[in-house]
């Protein structure tokens, strides 16, 4: 219906427009108009309400009667806009509208109350002021269909409450009381639930115990982002870590509020929507105060019918199978962030560079961690255990009579000298909790050095200085590998190692380009594995390759450690990865899994990982059938002393030696060559047991 008002109201309202438009903060914009609540009208300047007053005496329309106001930007035109449920419906319904055409001085007035298929409004929370009450529930809502790709189609497919219908069900998704929830009926198009791949766990998720065994969950809060059926979360907060867990079908109340640690695990591969996978992750990576970590399903896990860029399983979820490149990269891409791998399909992002390289020095200092389990208390910067043999040597040191000084504070030196040992130098009043207390009770650092009962303690110092040099060293090496960016924050720690250990800044640098370097180069990595293997670190075969366990990773010399840091970036070293094997001829790092390593006296190679730095290229090798798998000989050679059972495998390999059974330590022959051999030999093994038969 149309009406016309006088000339002279048409002309005041042509001559307010476009000042009062001008003043338009906020609101929703779509295209080419702003949509704005009758509520955010009356909190702008006086002369946006004015104007639509006016508006609405031209059009006759009382006050109350309409909700909305919508403007042309580019046209003069004032729409106003009737949902009586606006507050009461998660997508209310337009009644009536009355649009006028401003330049024509007409008003065209559209009644949609009795219509099947009226228009409806999304995203509500634009329409309001920031402070509004109904804000945040309204945001929630959105960002809950946002998830589930809700949004990911042309305003038109959406608009109108037919479609919007059809959108939901095709999602299979429904919205009550302001929450998203899935349904469980299978939806009819795409038929994707992804909320079905969420297991029930009996432990922690790997990328939880990651952030245990590096300490980042240590007095940090915990947010898990697609939490699942929240059984991480309950752990948690069961041994006293304050977390709470967000799951848009399992826990869609629980509000998604920042935390220190956020984990998004194992969400992005069950998403098949491109934006929606985005979306989670830049909606984790936004709450995230210190760190987030991303875990992922590999590549070559499981199969089912081609969907977008993953599979749809029998079950109707999704899977993405990202490679470990393509994780790094869609990361990085997505938050503008470099990654730092951590394991296969595990990496943590890190909210400030500060972060990312004290993580990173601290991953240098610390590569031997607890692999056998969590320990949820486990220290922010785990001390390297002392070595057995610098055990012995201090219980074999005599001590000469106790000083008073130390007798006195026994528990205060032994701190600070673990802290002196721990960082290869004199701790600086910041780097040592009890700093003033030592300095109260014994005077000074020179005092507390003069008042340790041990002879040797300027050795065992320097000694672990050259042991903080490698890893700074390592460290500022493969920072320069990665080229990152962050590197330009080097904590103060890292800092004072540098100045401590290599002089300035650029001298560091210069001596950590050579070390990397020296990675590219055979015969410098010749020297290193021969001094590894003069060390007792690993074993060195006839070819020149080297083999080490995965424990004695952080003692190997520095370009050892640097060429398999390299190897990391290309793939992260599998979580039951035993023995490392460095092929210096071919510039080869090799990733090698046993069955069963820790308790076997034979492990059998089940798995094994070749990353190529040559050629840049990361090869599994074909597994042989099991009977055909071939044993490890002389294990004893491969672990330190301070293995489990080190003795009795030790006894076990002089034995089997002795009577021929093999001849060189390493990879041999499968077990059921050895078997036959043995047999030939008149001898069978049980356990540790070698037998002669009868
Ligand atoms: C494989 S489960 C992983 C659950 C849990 N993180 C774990 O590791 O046990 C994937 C979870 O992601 C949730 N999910 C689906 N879409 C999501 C989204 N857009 N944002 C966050 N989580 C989502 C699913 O509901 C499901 O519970």
């Amino acid at each position: 219906m149309k009406s016309l008002a006088d000339a002279a109201s048409w002309t005041a309202l042509r001559e307010a427009y476009t000042a009062a438009v001008a003043l338009i903060g906020g609101g929703k914009r779509v295209a080419d108009h702003s949509y704005l609540h009758v509520s955010l009208v009356q909190e702008h300047d006086g002369a946006l309400e004015q104007l639509v007053a006016q508006a609405a005496a031209l059009a006759t329309v009382t006050d109350g009667a309409f909700d909305v106001v919508r403007f042309g930007r580019r046209t003069p035109e004032i729409a106003l806009l009737a949902y009586p449920r606006f507050f009461d419906e998660p997508f209310p319904a337009l009644a009536c509208s009355w649009r006028l055409d401003i330049l024509k001085g007409e008003v065209i007035r559209t009644d949609f109350a009795d219509r099947n298929n009226p228009p409806i409004l999304h995203r509500k929370e634009l329409l309001l002021s920031d402070e509004h009450p109904r804000r945040p529930e309204f945001e929630a809502l959105t960002r809950g269909l946002e998830d589930y790709g809700a949004f990911d189609r042309p305003s038109w497919l959406i608009g109108t409450r037919a479609a919007w219908a059809a959108v939901l069900d095709d999602l299979g998704l429904r919205v009550d009381d302001g929450h998203v929830l899935v349904t469980e009926q299978p939806p009819s198009s795409p038929q994707i639930q992804r909320h079905r791949t969420a297991i029930a766990r009996s432990k922690l998720s790997a990328p939880m115990q990651a952030l245990a065994r590096w300490g980042l969950l240590k007095n940090a809060t915990v947010l898990d982002y697609g939490c699942g059926r929240g059984d991480d979360v309950r752990a948690l907060v069961q041994a006293g870590i304050p977390a709470i867990g967000w799951d848009p079908h399992f826990a869609p109340d629980v509000p998604r509020e920042p935390a220190d640690v956020v984990n998004l695990g194992f969400v992005l591969n069950v998403i098949e929507n491109p934006a929606a996978r985005c979306r989670a992750l830049e909606g984790a990576y936004s709450l995230v105060g210190h760190v987030l970590s991303v875990a992922v399903m590999l590549e070559g896990k499981g199969t089912g019918r081609a969907h977008g860029d993953g599979v749809v399983t029998k079950r109707q979820t999704f899977q993405k199978y990202f490679s470990q490149a393509e994780i790094s990269r869609y990361v990085a891409d997505v938050l503008g962030r470099e990654p730092v791998p951590v394991a296969p399909g595990l990496l943590f992002v890190f909210r400030t560079d500060e972060a990312e390289q004290s993580f990173l020095a601290c991953k240098q200092r610390s590569a031997v961690l607890d692999r056998d389990g969590l320990d949820l208390a486990f220290p922010a910067a785990p001390r390297p255990a002392r070595s057995a043999s610098e055990r012995k040597r201090r219980a074999a040191e005599p001590r000469p009579p106790k000083p008073s000084a130390y007798e006195a504070n026994r528990d205060l030196l032994e701190a600070w000298w673990s802290a002196c040992l721990e960082m290869g130098r004199v701790p600086d009043p910041d780097e040592f909790d009890d700093y003033d207390t030592l300095i109260d009770a014994v005077g000074s650092a020179k005092r507390a050095f003069a008042a340790l009962p041990y002879p040797n303690r300027d050795t065992q110092l320097a000694e672990a200085a050259d042991r903080r040099r490698g890893d700074v060293t390592v460290y500022l090496a493969l920072n320069l590998f990665e080229r990152r960016r962050s590197m330009t924050a080097l904590p103060p720690t890292v800092q004072r190692d540098i100045k401590a250990f290599l002089g300035s800044h650029k001298a560091a640098l210069e001596h950590a380009k050579a070390a990397l370097f020296a990675v590219g180069a055979s015969e410098r990595l010749t020297e290193a594995v021969d001094s590894g293997a003069a060390a007792g670190l690993g074993v060195k075969a006839a070819d020149g390759d080297y083999t080490f366990h995965i424990d004695n990773l952080s003692r190997q010399p520095p370009p050892i450690r640097i060429m398999v840091g390299c190897a990391e970036r290309l793939e992260p070293i599998p979580e039951d990865c035993d023995l490392i094997k460095i092929h210096p001829a071919e510039g080869r790092v090799s990733f090698l899994m046993f069955d069963d390593f820790l308790n076997k006296p034979l492990p059998t190679l089940r798995r094994r990982l070749s990353v190529n730095l040559r050629k840049l290229r990361v090869q599994e090798g074909e597994p042989d059938p099991p009977e055909h798998r071939r044993l490890l000989f002389g294990k004893s050679r491969f672990v330190n002393q301070g293995f489990p059972r080190y003795d009795t495998q030790a006894r076990f390999d002089e034995r089997i030696k002795a009577v021929g059974a093999y001849f060189t330590e390493g990879l041999g022959v499968s077990q059921v060559t050895l078997t036959s051999r043995l047999i030939t030999a008149g001898i069978t093994l049980n356990g540790y047991k070698v037998l002669r038969l009868k």
